[in-house]
């Protein structure tokens, strides 16, 4: 594999040294993308969120500051970044506010209506089957809770040649806003809000599970 690949492939599931700094790498880099995220859903201070594909955890440890009585849970299938969130977690997971376990997005360890928001800050277009994980992800959103979708390479002219660079590197394929806004809706969801930034090709999607299943 060569060595841009081998950084590269440390995105879709980061392990050992190099995935560790590139962990802390995306802690940082995701910064403004995240928090950009954010401001499309409103989550109370006693809701539980879940973050599938948290990698370093920044995203549960900027959430759970926000939070007097709620939790946020993060998953992950690499062991390496269950570790690093753990780390960056610390103090938060002794209060009982957070909670990191390893999990795969196809196969979620947990109770069916548990969470008010679920999250996956630019790890979706690495899930081997986008639909049907939106599907298993619905079973453990509660009746009327939504689910938040943010990256920063959705199919786009502007952005086609180092778009198609990245995708061919991870061996992944972005979509246009139409195209998530279809898998959603093939889901079952109902669209909520669509957000892009032009610009920077961001694009945030927040998508509910009905009130009646
Ligand atoms: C590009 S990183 C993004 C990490 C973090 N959300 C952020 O914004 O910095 C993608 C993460 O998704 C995780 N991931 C990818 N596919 C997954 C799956 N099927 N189940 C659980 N985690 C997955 C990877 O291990 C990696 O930590």
């Amino acid at each position: 594999m060569g060595l841009l690949k081998n950084i590269a492939m440390q995105c879709r599931k980061p392990s050992g040294r190099l995935g560790r700094f590139m962990g802390r790498a995306m802690n940082s880099g995701h910064a403004k993308l995240r928090r950009w995220g954010f401001t499309h859903i409103s989550i109370n201070s006693d809701s539980c969120v879940l973050d599938i594909g948290c990698g370093g955890g920044m995203a549960i440890k900027e959430i759970a500051l926000t939070l007097s009585n709620g939790k946020v849970y993060g998953i992950d299938y690499s062991e390496d970044m269950i570790q690093l969130s753990k780390k960056v977690n610390d103090k938060l997971i002794q209060q009982g506010i957070v909670e990191i376990m390893h999990g795969n997005v196809s196969d979620l360890p947990f109770e069916d209506n548990m969470f008010d928001f679920a999250i996956a800050i630019e790890s979706y277009y690495f899930w081997p089957d986008l639909v049907n994980d939106l599907i298993k992800i619905k079973r453990v959103l509660k009746p009327g809770a939504c689910l938040l979708l943010v990256h920063a390479a959705y199919k786009d002219e502007k952005f086609e040649k180092r778009n198609n660079k990245i995708a061919n590197l991870l061996d992944i394929k972005f979509h246009t806003p139409d195209e998530y806004k279809d898998f959603l809706t093939e889901a079952g969801y109902k669209i909520e809000k669509t957000d892009c930034k032009p610009e920077k090709n961001w694009i945030c999607i927040v998508a509910q599970k009905s009130e009646n299943n």
